[in-house]
């Protein structure tokens, strides 16, 4: 019986749900066509859009402004994206991977944008974090971070003229955002997941697309080791001890005894999706409000970033309206 490592000219380094073997090549194919699949089956680009790639300097990051302009390139419309990145004031790791990334965009020919929780909110997402914990509020790190990094993201990309943010969110994330607000009840935040965010349109809020939304983390962090990107694999500091990383090293556990799980979790959330987006409408209508402090779209009188503000500031001492709505990713 021919064995198919030795059939082939290159070893095997992918395994496929179906039991096939793919050599690296056929893995780059595999994979960038997924990507490209992705982004037709779910309309995520509009050859008018103006793009912004929000990045961190991780693999997925990474991978989607590398793959967002191999797929605009061939449209010639590769000048219309721009990458943005964030630095939230963590000591010893943001500023090493925003060092990465400023050469790897500098590499690739996209202009990089960086905008900072300092300037933004006059304070680190370090010193945020001490203040909450002498508080003894039960702010997490990430819900703090996960806020404002929403915040900044999409009034940063509106400066800079986009109409689409596209982030680097792999199947994995998705799988454990859906459980995550499963199990805390965040019931008007699931309808808002999906390869693209949100329910109704609101002219202030750029809407997020996800090209990477049907590759598991696996796939993609063997395509960057492929195709060479020297990433640092680094997690954020903060990421250990979170619900969010807990329930990635659960669905790990369940996919490595149950192959095929974390898509069979996808594929249920995007049956239901319609059904969860129509019911939405139905409870809290078309109409979006602004907060009423900063003026951005919110679900409430006062958004999450502004609130979580107060209490860093000290105008606030609960944060009992702080929930996991930053649990949309
Ligand atoms: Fe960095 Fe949560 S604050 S992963
Ligand atoms: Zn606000």
């Amino acid at each position: 019986m021919s064995n198919p490592l030795m059939s082939k000219k290159l070893p095997a380094v992918y395994k496929m749900q179906n039991g096939k073997l793919l050599n690296k090549l056929e893995f780059i194919d595999y994979f960038e066509n997924k990507v490209f699949k992705t982004i037709k089956k779910f309309n995520l680009f509009d050859l008018n859009d103006k793009f912004v790639v929000a990045v961190s300097g991780g693999k997925d990051s990474i991978t989607v402004l590398y793959l967002a302009q191999k797929y605009l390139k061939r449209k010639n419309l590769h000048k219309n994206l721009i990458a943005l990145a964030i630095n939230e004031g963590i000591e010893d790791y943001r500023e090493h991977t925003l060092e990465f990334l400023k050469e790897f965009c500098a590499k690739l020919d996209v202009e990089l944008h960086i905008e900072s929780y300092k300037e933004k909110y006059n304070k680190t997402l370090d010193s945020s974090i001490k203040i909450l914990r002498d508080k003894k509020t039960n702010i997490s790190p990430c819900n703090i971070c996960g806020t404002f990094r929403r915040t900044a993201l999409n009034t940063g990309a509106r400066k800079l003229g986009a109409t689409k943010v596209i982030t680097g969110h792999n199947l994995d994330d998705e799988g454990q955002s859906i459980l995550l607000n499963m199990m805390k009840n965040n019931y008007k935040v699931l309808p808002r997941l999906g390869p693209s965010n949100g329910v109704v349109g609101d002219e202030m809020f750029i809407p997020r697309v996800k090209p990477l939304y049907l590759c598991t983390e696996k796939e993609v962090r063997l395509y960057t080791i492929i195709k060479g990107f020297d990433v640092g694999y680094d997690e954020c500091p903060y990421s250990k001890d979170s619900f969010r990383s807990n329930l990635a090293d659960t669905l790990n556990i369940l996919e490595d005894k149950h192959p095929g799980i974390k898509s069979s979790l996808i594929n249920f959330y995007l049956t239901i999706q319609p059904t969860l987006r129509e019911q939405y409408v139905k409870e809290e209508g078309t109409l979006v409000t602004h907060c009423t402090k900063c003026g951005e779209p919110s679900q409430r009188k006062v958004c999450n970033t502004c609130e979580m503000r107060a209490i860093i500031d000290g105008e606030n001492s609960n944060g009992e309206n702080s929930d996991e709505n930053n649990a949309n990713q």
